[in-house]
């Protein structure tokens, strides 16, 4: 019965077209505001757990590492599953990203999606998909909307207790074929991850409150834009979302800056592909790479743009994703 305790899953990372930054409660990992994605298919991280009587703490094995103490973040993660299966095993988790991690291409968020699947399903326990974005949730704020495909709307929620702070999809990826072709400027890890980040902004940058305010209206603008299948609409607003949250970023102190040479460089680049009209638009995330919101027929021309900007060292072309789902 050695398999009794083990699953394994995927899960797709996924890139916010309307941003989220800043946490109502760091405990629950409670955002301050919703947010709006896109689930890529060719970015993913395939997570084995294996839930094992003998071991006295957990382990964890990032791609080709060898198995080292489990650092906090997972162990308590460990624990929710724990709790809520009653099942009190230490794990050994097993992970690997097809991509760089922790350096802007939202390894969290696969991970920790991954993560929720195969640990609950390794303890016995089968939750519903709704469940385990909440579940998610608590590992990474954007882990929440990796549970789905497509185009994913999280909420920001108002309950104390977190159950209304979770995602949903809200276009599948059959449904709108959309792209993102991922301008990689940089790989290795960032300086400031997003915890100690959001925390700083929230204490010090001056336009916090208008940030977290307008935050609503700017969510519901994509979720329409979405509805109506605009792409121009949803592009547009996913580079003011981009902008204004780096402009927050940049305001915070000690300053947050993600952005590297290249990076700027590449977002002058796809505007003016965009005067020529090839609809294109970006969006940045906590460090360098440029990720191109663009419609399949452009791929050739979002791709070429890419690699005439001195300093992209890869580019990644993708297009939407589906539903994290469980591995053999
Ligand atoms: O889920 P976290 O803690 O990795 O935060 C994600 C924050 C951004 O990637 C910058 C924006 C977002 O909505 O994904």
């Amino acid at each position: 019965m050695a398999d009794q305790f083990t699953a394994s899953a995927r899960a797709y990372s996924n890139i916010a077209l309307i941003k989220y930054w800043g946490k109502r409660d760091e405990s629950l990992n409670l955002p301050a505001v919703g947010s709006l994605s896109l689930t890529l298919s060719d970015l993913y991280s395939d997570t084995r757990v294996r839930f094992d009587p003998d071991l006295t703490e957990d382990l964890i094995a990032l791609d080709d590492e060898a198995a080292t103490a489990a650092p906090g973040k997972f162990s308590r993660f460990l624990d929710l599953v724990r709790q809520q299966s009653g099942m009190a095993h230490r794990a050994h988790i097993h992970s690997h990203n097809n991509f760089p991690t922790a350096a802007g291409l939202a390894s969290s968020a696969s991970g920790f999606a991954a993560l929720a699947l195969a640990a609950t399903r390794a303890a016995g326990l089968e939750l519903s998909p709704r469940e385990l974005s909440i579940l998610a949730r608590q590992g990474s704020g954007s882990a929440a909307r990796s549970i789905f495909g497509g185009l994913v709307l999280m909420h920001r929620g108002e309950r104390e207790d977190g159950q209304d702070a979770y995602a949903e999809p809200i276009c599948p990826s059959n449904a709108w074929p959309l792209h993102m072709t991922i301008g990689v400027v940089d790989t290795r890890r960032k300086r400031t991850g997003s915890t100690q980040g959001m925390r700083d902004s929230a204490a010090s940058a001056p336009f916090y409150t208008s940030w977290v305010e307008s935050s609503a209206a700017d969510l519901e603008a994509g979720r329409q834009a979405v509805k109506a299948r605009d792409f121009t609409r949803l592009g547009e607003l996913a580079e003011h979302s981009c902008l204004k949250m780096h402009g927050l970023m940049l305001a915070t102190r000690p300053g947050l800056i993600y952005w590297q040479g290249p990076t700027v460089a590449a977002m002058h680049a796809i505007r003016a592909l965009r005067a020529q009209g090839t609809e294109a638009y970006f969006t940045i995330d906590a460090g360098p790479q440029i990720k191109v919101l663009h419609q399949p027929a452009d791929q050739q021309a979002v791709a070429d743009c890419l690699r005439a900007v001195d300093g992209i060292r890869e580019i990644r072309a993708t297009d939407a994703g589906p539903d994290a789902h469980p591995l053999p």
